[in-house]
């Protein structure tokens, strides 16, 4: 049988990307618009991150230290426990790719019905505040969040996208920042703990969209995660 080798894929540089997140760079797939890459920031290889990390993480493998690895690993688990409920709340994975930079990861790009890539929730807030628009989704997606006992780290707003459709929220995305980060994630295993633990998270997110707005005051405080200009957002 002859294996079948796909084509490396050429991103075009670092410079190509749409987005930089603390750990990876995102591409829009040169092979389809509607699905991205993504690979690891070659500054922060999982080599670099254990290096950084103290005792006793520093024992775990290197592969425990590659966000892409973690998070289909984590998307496998999900589609066991959960199943076709999830990607209402997060976009698809359509496997490996390679690339200039090594393996990407290729997902699902939440664009808004005009085509941009849609903005973080935390760009949302700063620009537009808590509206009624956002109000609606936001108990949407915390109400699905929680009776499908989503696995997931604190969710953060810089880790969650706002999809518009004739200029309004139409549905929150969680992009990354999934898994339980317990070292026995007991919650894999009983569905009742899992949907308390992401209940508890949306609670969380509440504190989190109430701390972004009382910073909105100073602009200097947006830091550098999670902001797409508008010229990002046409890619
Ligand atoms: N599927 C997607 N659709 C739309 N935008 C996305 C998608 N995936 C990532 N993004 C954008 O790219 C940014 C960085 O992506 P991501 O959070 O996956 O990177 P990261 O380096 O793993 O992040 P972190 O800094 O939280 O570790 C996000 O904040 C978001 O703006
Ligand atoms: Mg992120």
């Amino acid at each position: 049988m002859i294996e079948q080798v796909s084509a490396k894929v050429m991103l075009g540089g670092e410079a190509a990307a749409f987005s930089r997140g603390g750990n990876r760079l995102c591409f829009v797939d040169p092979r389809d618009s509607g699905r991205c890459i993504k690979v690891l920031r070659p500054d922060r290889s999982p080599a670099i991150k254990r290096g950084e990390s103290g005792f006793p993480k520093n024992l775990k493998p290197l592969s425990s230290f590659d966000d892409n690895r973690e998070e289909a690993g984590v998307y496998a688990a999900i589609q066991r426990s959960v199943g076709e409920a999830a990607f209402s709340m997060i976009p698809r994975l359509h496997g490996w790719v390679e690339t200039e930079f090594g393996a990407g990861l290729c997902q699902d790009l939440v664009r808004d019905d005009d085509g941009l890539i849609a903005v973080t929730l935390k760009q949302y807030l700063w620009q537009r505040g808590r509206d009624a628009a956002l109000e609606r989704v936001l108990a949407e997606f915390g109400a699905a969040w929680s009776a499908a006992g989503m696995p997931s780290r604190k969710l953060l707003s810089h880790n969650l996208v706002v999809q518009c459709a004739g200029g309004n929220p139409l549905r929150l995305w969680v992009i990354d920042g999934l898994g339980w980060p317990d070292l026995l994630p007991l919650a894999s295993y009983c569905r009742g703990l899992a949907r308390r633990k992401a209940r508890r998270r949306i609670t969380a997110l509440e504190d989190t969209i109430r701390e972004q707005l009382d910073k909105r005051d100073t602009p200097e405080d947006f830091g550098y995660h999670g902001w797409l200009e508008e010229e990002q957002r046409a890619r």
